[in-house]
């Protein structure tokens, strides 16, 4: 009995013993067979790897023009853009762009693919043991936006170029049938968590860019204007066209090019976004590539060092929404304030709690009780309107003092709205324009009445010019 099992179960190993024999040999001859076919396969089959090993556009030395390879016109319509949002772990910037992310999908899941944008959350690698965790807890839970970049966290130290490197290998794709390549995006950009952009006017103005030309789209420095060299130090390296980091876009085409030129690897380490000015100017690229400034990428209206200015409809981009008050407002200027804001920010208690900062300020605020129809226009942010409705009946009391000609109801609202966007309500938004003296404020929101590219030092000069011409009497429109 015993030896029968034996046995039985020696010629069922020797059985198994053949079968594993003949199956490795099979597998063998399987891969030597594949491995001869792989190579007689045509070596265009390159092309086909993701992301492509060969550059896909030449630069022209006799145009100095880029010339991108051709792809085939039954590609899928690509996406509009590839923005990658650079943020750090740090708390409150995790919260804006935690805000963001949800923005994002909601707005972009409203517009038709070629419209679109993909949005990832940039970081750079860890820099500690907890920052290690931050970064894991972020891939656990967004896996399909957040990257992490191979270098250190840090700002000037070539994390703009690592992002369009590894931009570069995501924006291509396969042809769905075809063996050949398809552009997954038209544009590659660069943003901050403490920007807010309008997707859909985003996508409108780089829908206008012509097709066939290479793009850098964004908004420049002011670079004549003393208080910007001397805040940014630029006046070392003067030739400095270049577009602010706040947000800004490449056609792809310049992006292939800087993942293959050896220029932006000689310079990496710098004031980070002025790079990309330097790359094209040294790949003698800025005479070809269409420089696109846009008036609606700007800081929020109280930042006065750079190009900045109060939210119109053609805002696209408003900077530098730091505080919950900031990111609100500038969420709402360019979405405008639906029914649910409105009601919470006019809500009796809401406006008791408006009225509470400002009367450190203005102590007539105290008294001043709004009526029950506030004329809000919901295009743009309620809490800066319901501001302004409360210092109303206190600035229109003092402004004869300023102006002695007849000051009309909408002239009396942008003042408003310029001394409102500066009052202090939350901890840090007065921190950057430190004016203490309400006669300041006003002169200042008259001197930069309409204007959008007015320096806190060149409004407080023509305040102090106001102040003195006035000499204790108003001044009329003209003078
Ligand atoms: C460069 O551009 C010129 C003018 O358009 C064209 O004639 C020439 O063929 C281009 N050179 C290359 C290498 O493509
Ligand atoms: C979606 O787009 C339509 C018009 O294209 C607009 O009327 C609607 O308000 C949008 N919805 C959201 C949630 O943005
Ligand atoms: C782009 O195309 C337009 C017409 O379609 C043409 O007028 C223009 O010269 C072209 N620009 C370049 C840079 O090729
Ligand atoms: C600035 O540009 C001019 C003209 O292109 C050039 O002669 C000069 O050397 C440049 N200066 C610097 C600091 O790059
Ligand atoms: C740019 O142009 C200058 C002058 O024509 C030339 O000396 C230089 O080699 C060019 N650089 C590149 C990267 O083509
Ligand atoms: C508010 O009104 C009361 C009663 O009219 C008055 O006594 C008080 O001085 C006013 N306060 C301010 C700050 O104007
Ligand atoms: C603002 O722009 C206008 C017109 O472009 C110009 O005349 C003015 O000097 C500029 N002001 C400042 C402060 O840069
Ligand atoms: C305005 O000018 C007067 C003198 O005319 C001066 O006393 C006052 O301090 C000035 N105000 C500001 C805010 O400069
Ligand atoms: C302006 O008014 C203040 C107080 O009302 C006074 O002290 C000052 O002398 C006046 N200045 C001029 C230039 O009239």
């Amino acid at each position: 009995m015993l030896n029968t099992q034996t046995k039985l179960s020696t010629q069922t190993t020797i059985l198994q013993k053949s079968i594993s024999v003949i199956f490795v040999w099979g597998m063998i001859v399987v891969l030597v067979l594949t491995s001869c076919w792989m190579k007689t396969t045509p070596i265009v089959k390159l092309h086909l790897q993701i992301p492509p090993i060969r550059s896909l556009v030449t630069f022209n030395s006799s145009t100095n023009a880029l010339e991108m390879d051709y792809f085939p016109n039954d590609c899928p319509i690509p996406k509009m853009g590839l923005v990658g949002v650079f943020t750090t772990t740090k708390r409150d910037s995790e919260h804006r762009h935690v805000l963001l992310r949800e923005h994002y999908r909601k707005i972009n899941a409203n517009l038709s693919i070629g419209l679109q944008f993909d949005i990832k959350f940039v970081y750079g690698d860890a820099k500690n043991w907890e920052n290690e965790y931050e970064l894991a807890t972020n891939e656990l839970l967004f896996p399909d936006d957040t990257i992490v970049l191979e270098q250190e966290e840090n700002m000037d130290d070539g994390k703009t170029l690592q992002w369009f490197l590894y931009a570069r290998d995501m924006m291509y794709e396969k042809h769905p049938t075809r063996e050949t390549i398809c552009p997954r995006y038209r544009f590659i950009g660069k943003t901050d968590e403490d920007t807010i952009i309008h997707l859909p006017r985003l996508s409108n103005i780089l829908n206008k860019l012509p097709k066939n030309q290479s793009h850098y789209v964004g908004s420049e420095l002011p670079l004549d204007v003393p208080f910007v060299v001397e805040k940014f130090n630029f006046q070392k390296s003067p030739n400095g066209s270049f577009m602010i980091g706040m947000l800004y876009l490449l056609t792809i085409d310049i992006v292939e090019w800087i993942k293959h030129s050896p220029i932006p690897l000689q310079h990496t380490k710098g004031y980070e976004d002025r790079m990309v000015g330097t790359w094209l100017r040294e790949g003698n690229l800025s005479n070809t590539v269409n420089y696109a400034h846009q008036h609606g990428f700007h800081f929020r209206e109280e930042i006065t060092y750079a190009p900045h200015g109060r939210a119109t409809p053609d805002s696209v981009a408003i900077h530098f929404c730091k505080t919950s008050i900031a990111f609100h407002r500038c969420l709402c200027d360019l979405y405008g304030s639906p029914t649910s804001t409105v009601k919470r920010i006019l809500s009796a208690k809401s406006i008791e709690k408006h009225k509470a900062p400002l009367e450190k300020m203005f102590p007539q605020v105290k008294n001043v009780t709004l009526p029950d129809n506030i004329p809000i226009t919901p295009e743009s942010d309620v809490g800066l309107q319901l501001i302004a409705f409360l210092l109303k009946p206190v600035i229109a009391e003092v402004i004869p003092n300023y102006i002695r000609d007849p000051v009309s109801d909408a002239d009396l609202m942008q003042i408003l709205l310029h001394l409102a966007a500066r009052v202090e309500v939350g901890e840090n938004s007065w921190k950057y324009t430190p004016d203490d003296k309400v006669s300041t404020c006003i002169w200042r929101a008259l001197a930069a009445l309409g204007l959008r590219n007015s320096t806190r030092v060149w409004e407080t000069k023509v305040a102090d010019k106001l102040n003195e011409t006035a000499q204790n009497k108003s001044l009329s429109w003209s003078e």
